[in-house]
């Protein structure tokens, strides 16, 4: 029994190992990668603000709409709105993954839940209705022009705490996290210029 302790934290020990070594190999060479934010869940007043606000909107419409989060992670922000309106459509796009196959797990009995395995540079936002998402201030100017690129005429986006700089803001949430302030960025109109 130790001996087989021993021996699988060894093949433990050498594939988180080389693991790590492929994370830091992937962060020196390839820039996109450098720019693109490490998984940490929407959590606090930020979800809550986000999810209670697309919750009234979703409340109160007829049409069926269509809610996406790129960079979705474990699904912190689609899970609990797609259990709560089986009427809307919700994409969540996830290039890790271990967090990809955690939300499709999470998810697996929801009907209106497609998570997608893909960079989300190379997916399409043109079916969205709404974007939720928490990313990283470095890749806000890229992902404001993909939005503009591919986005409907009365789309709306909810950014947790990182403002996208080439798109005119609607209108800006504080929240109280602790001692510090933190923003959620709502824009309404994205063809609007500057
Ligand atoms: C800060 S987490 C946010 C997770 C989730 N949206 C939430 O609010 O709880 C950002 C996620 O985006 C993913 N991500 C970063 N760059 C990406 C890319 N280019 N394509 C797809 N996913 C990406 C990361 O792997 C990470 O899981």
């Amino acid at each position: 029994m130790t001996n087989f302790l021993y021996y699988f934290l060894n093949i433990f020990n050498m594939l988180f190992s080389l693991f790590m070594i492929w994370v830091m190999i992937k962060l020196l060479f390839i820039k996109e990668y450098r720019e693109c934010p490490p998984y940490v869940p929407s959590f606090g007043q930020e979800k809550k603000f986000i999810t209670q606000r697309v919750g009234e909107i979703l409340a109160n419409t007829t049409e069926t709409k269509t809610i996406l989060d790129p960079g979705c992670g474990t699904g912190t922000l689609l899970i609990s709105l797609a259990k709560k309106f089986p009427q809307h459509n919700f994409i969540g796009i996830e290039w890790g993954y271990i967090p990809y196959l955690i939300t499709k797990l999470k998810g697996r009995k929801l009907k209106n839940l497609t998570v997608i395995h893909n960079d989300m540079f190379k997916c399409s936002f043109k079916e969205a209705d709404i974007i939720v998402c928490f990313l990283m201030q470095p890749l806000m100017e890229r992902f404001g022009k993909k939005v503009k690129e591919d986005a409907k005429k009365d789309l709306i986006v909810f950014s947790n705490s990182f403002e996208i700089p080439n798109i005119k803001l609607s209108e800006k949430i504080e929240t109280n996290r602790f001692l510090f302030v933190k923003n959620i960025y709502v824009y309404k109109d994205v063809f609007q210029t500057l």
